[in-house]
């Protein structure tokens, strides 16, 4: 099964980051860091999909099986860098596959909004969000250490077993 990640920062040293790569290590999954995987603004001009970021971007997310939208929670939404991304992608690539959801917080009690931002965007492309989704605060990150805490590991564990429930189901 093909599960790919996106990392929703373009911040190299973010803690969304962080969580991403844990997840594609743990899980062995592809990753599409948008901090390394830099695209243009979206501006709907046909010449954009040959940008190899982009083909990267759309081939890999229709391959895919299901995915992993991980983003920062930036004034009560999304990353600017995860929804311009979305943009470049359609049902085409998401259509009935299921994904799942994480918000990284500033742990000011934050991260639902980030996280219904991404289900309602999600549900625009047709994707199947699943029910379980995570709000990730920085006391959840060990930045020193770039991984996350045992108890986030646990967690992280809930969501991608769902997620792969999911994706089995659509396969069969
Ligand atoms: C521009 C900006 C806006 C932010 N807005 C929010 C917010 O609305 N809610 C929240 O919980 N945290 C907010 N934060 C804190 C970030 O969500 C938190 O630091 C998170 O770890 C950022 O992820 P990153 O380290 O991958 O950039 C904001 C941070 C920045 C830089």
């Amino acid at each position: 099964m093909k599960v790919t990640v996106i990392s929703g920062t373009a911040r190299k040293q973010g803690r969304t980051r962080i969580v991403s790569s844990y997840i594609a290590d743990a899980y062995q999954t592809d990753l599409i860091d948008l901090s390394e995987n830099i695209l243009p603004i979206f501006n709907g001009e046909e010449e954009q999909l040959l940008d190899d970021n982009i083909e990267k971007l759309r081939t890999t997310i229709k391959d895919s099986d299901a995915v992993v939208l991980v983003s920062p929670e930036y004034h009560s939404g999304m990353s600017g860098a995860l929804k311009n991304a979305i943009d470049f992608l359609s049902h085409e690539q998401f259509s009935n596959k299921p994904v799942a959801i994480l918000a990284c917080a500033g742990g000011g009690k934050g991260g639902i909004n980030a996280l219904v931002n991404m289900r309602t965007v999600a549900r625009g492309v047709y994707a199947n969000v699943i029910p379980n989704q995570l709000v990730l605060d920085p006391i959840d990150i060990d930045t020193e250490n770039r991984t996350v805490t045992q108890a986030t590991e646990a967690k992280i564990k809930d969501l991608m077993e769902e997620l792969f429930m999911y994706a089995k189901f659509k396969k069969a």
